[in-house]
């Protein structure tokens, strides 16, 4: 595994802000059918508490509010006020109202401890450095309730594979393509880091396809 080049979280965050329109119309249509075996994973129970991390344009977003109930509320939080803003729009536009969407930062999520019975991240801890896993995990572990769920969908690859040919293209790029263009993201495999998280019952599935992908399930202990 490859770490990110030093993109600190405002250029991130500039970054996604500027692109938010661009990415809900061009990627994350090919994410979806991801995102939704991911969010199958989770077994939402229509009382459940759920909050999703990085919502994006909303899209796997729209899909958790569907599985709860009218009167139930799911949280969603991303780091771009304009991904945010489309994510609204998607909600609205599908009817749905029972929402609460704010600005924020995986590094220090606004909620008490075991508040939430699912937390669903997707495609956003394949933007962040190695060295800031550990307390982003112990952030999802604090906000869990003992027994919560917690799912990952992130770029990956295969595990024995050595590095992939998008590792590679990764590396040899100037950086202000790898951010601008590539919106600095690379496979990472998350297993070791969810369990040394503490996290039990760790699982992984591999998805094969045009945006390479794991996705990590795991239980609060
Ligand atoms: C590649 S997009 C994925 C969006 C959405 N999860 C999806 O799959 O469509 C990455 C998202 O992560 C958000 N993001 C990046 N770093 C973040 C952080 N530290 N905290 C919260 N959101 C973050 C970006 O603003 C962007 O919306």
């Amino acid at each position: 595994m490859i770490d990110t080049r030093p993109f600190d979280s405002a250029q991130i965050q500039r970054v996604y802000d500027r692109r938010s329109w661009l990415y809900g119309k061009l990627v994350a249509p090919f994410e979806f059918r991801n995102h939704r075996r991911a969010i199958d994973k989770a077994k939402i129970q229509p009382a459940d508490k759920v909050l999703e991390v990085a919502v994006g344009p909303g899209r796997a977003f729209l899909e958790i509010v569907k599985r709860i109930d009218r009167d139930n509320i799911a949280f969603g939080v991303d780091a771009a006020p304009g991904m945010l803003s489309i994510a609204r729009h998607t909600l609205e536009t599908a009817g749905y109202e029972n929402f609460n969407l704010s600005e924020g930062d995986a590094r220090e999520l606004g909620f008490e401890n075991d508040t939430f019975d699912v937390l669903y991240n997707a495609y956003m801890l394949d933007l962040i450095p190695f060295a800031d896993m550990p307390g982003i995990l112990a952030e999802f572990h604090r906000v869990l309730k003992p027994g919560g769920r917690l799912v990952l969908l992130n770029m990956s690859k295969k595990k024995d594979g050595g590095a992939s040919w998008y590792e590679r293209l990764y590396g040899r790029l100037p950086a202000w393509l790898v951010l601008n263009v590539m919106g600095a993201c690379r496979p990472v495999l998350m297993e070791g880091f969810v369990k040394e998280a503490g996290f039990v019952d760790v699982k992984r599935e591999f998805l094969a396809g045009v945006i390479p992908s794991e996705i990590i399930v795991g239980v609060r202990g």
